[in-house]
């Protein structure tokens, strides 16, 4: 691609400028309090789009918020790109641990960002990885380079699981027909060790709540006599895991896929540091299920986490109470062949199963979707990793992620296209957490790496 180094340079602040100016718009899709902004941010993306070059751009209505979306056809008989991200971000809290408001957004320097890194919420998850798609695309059409068409479809759900995006891409299959689809939402594994996800986990999340006696009662004059529902449901999820932290409930394992001994060799061969991994978090210790080193229990192994709990009191002071009820929100991380509808009944009928007598349980489920494997032997893969090749000068190592993007896998089934999962994140970028950033290197990088895909995927789909 001709110029592109050139053209980021003397834009590189006015791309700044303009991602700053839609962090400060608090896309929040958890609250409801904050419709209005993330209403907003759809507007602000459409017009963005309009001005990178994009056709037909539409804010197309759901049940929930909308989804962006536009094209840019330049001849039917070339391959499409379509681009997938999303403009809704987690609720900042807690809000009193960010250094900078975070719908402020500063750039400030950091060990592994010595260029800077913006700092706002959303930063790095997702409107920063989106933007860099969206600046990759006036580049290629104000320089009259785009090889090959292209299509957006940038939702506002995403973080509250999707629930939209599914009825709309069910619905619009011939407009968003494809040939590949590029997703920046992902990380790689440092800015001097590029790498590609090809992998996501799934997810099932699920609320849960025990119920003992019909009202809060005074824990002298009933304790030891009734079920105490806290005690109950801190029990129950203690005896979730095992001794060697495997997972307890029956089935749960049943088709979890093994990873051959050489795809283990090959996984332990991408740079990490224990040391550097623990002294990041502050901890003295890793812990995990026996049998498997970090970087496999936050990937390729599924998992139980307890995300939340709460019930009987906990203002200032004491109160003597046992509660009538408790609640607790779990999520389990799946790996590819574990169907998430599956393991959410199996969970509840455990759940249910392991209940002492003396209270009732409720088992909510919230959401969830299947993982998902990108096969690295496929123009998609190869496109990308000689696209980075050119931008890092090195060959990007294929890597599963922990995360989830539970719509990756329905676009492969309805769309029938494969994702390619293009991040520029990293895991310290803090995503979902209080001062969350996005590095200035990685900005400039993805909107440098971008087109090249475009390139070599129009190339190899000859
Ligand atoms: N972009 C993340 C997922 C992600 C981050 C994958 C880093 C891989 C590496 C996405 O916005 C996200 O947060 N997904 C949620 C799931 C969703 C259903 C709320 C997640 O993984 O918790
Ligand atoms: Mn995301
Ligand atoms: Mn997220």
């Amino acid at each position: 691609m001709e110029n592109i180094q050139l053209y980021i340079k003397e834009n590189k602040p006015r791309f700044l400028t303009e991602l700053i100016d839609l962090l400060k718009i608090p896309s929040i899709s958890a609250d409801s309090a904050y419709k209005d902004d993330v209403l907003k941010t759809a507007e602000a993306v459409k017009i963005s789009l309009e001005k990178a070059g994009c056709d037909q751009v539409e804010v197309c209505n759901t049940d929930g918020y909308p989804i962006v979306y536009g094209e840019k056809i330049i001849d039917p008989n070339l391959p499409t790109v379509l681009v997938y991200g999303h403009y809704d971000v987690q609720p900042p809290d807690p809000i009193n641990l960010w250094n900078s408001p975070p719908f402020e957004p500063i750039i400030k320097s950091t060990d592994a960002h010595p260029e800077g890194a913006i700092f706002a919420r959303g930063a790095c998850d997702d409107k920063g990885q989106m933007y860099m798609h969206v600046k990759a695309l006036e580049f290629m059409t104000s320089t009259n380079q785009l090889p090959c068409n292209v299509k957006f479809m940038i939702e506002g759900e995403e973080e509250v699981g999707s629930p939209n995006l599914a009825i709309f891409v069910k619905n619009n299959q011939e407009k968003l027909k494809n040939d590949v689809i590029l997703i920046s939402d992902t990380g790689m594994i440092a800015n001097d060790v590029p790498s590609i996800t090809t992998g996501l986990r799934g997810l099932s999340y699920v609320e849960v709540e025990v119920t003992g006696p019909n009202r809060d009662l005074h824990s002298g004059l009933y304790g030891g006599a009734v079920a105490n529902p806290i005690n109950v449901l801190t029990k129950m999820i203690a005896s979730l895991h095992d001794e060697n932290n495997h997972i307890t409930i029956p089935g749960f394992y049943d088709n979890v896929e093994e990873l051959s001994t050489e795809e283990r060799a090959q996984m332990a061969k991408a740079p990490f540091s224990l040391e550097a991994y623990k002294k990041a978090l502050n901890i003295n210790a890793v812990y995990g299920e026996a049998g498997y080193t970090t970087n496999e229990r936050n990937s390729i192994r599924p998992t139980l986490d307890v995300n939340g709990i709460w019930g009987g009191y906990t203002g200032e002071g004491a109160k003597t109470v046992i509660p009538s009820k408790a609640f607790a929100k779990i999520s389990m991380r799946l790996v590819p062949h574990q169907d998430w509808e599956t393991i959410t009944e199996l969970f509840t009928t455990h759940f249910n199963n392991i209940a002492p007598e003396g209270v009732s349980i409720k088992v909510t489920p919230h959401h969830g979707g299947q993982g998902y494997v990108t096969p690295i032997d496929n123009i998609g893969y190869q496109a990308a990793s000689k696209a980075y090749q050119d931008t890092f000068g090195k060959t990007p190592i294929p890597q599963r992620s922990g995360g989830s993007i539970p719509i990756v896998s329905l676009f492969e089934q309805e769309l029938n296209s494969k994702s390619i999962l293009m991040g520029f994140g990293l895991d310290s970028d803090a995503i979902h957490s209080p001062n969350e950033h996005f590095g200035v290197f990685n900005y400039l990088k993805g909107i440098e790496t971008i087109p090249l895909f475009y390139k070599y995927f129009t190339e190899l789909s000859k």
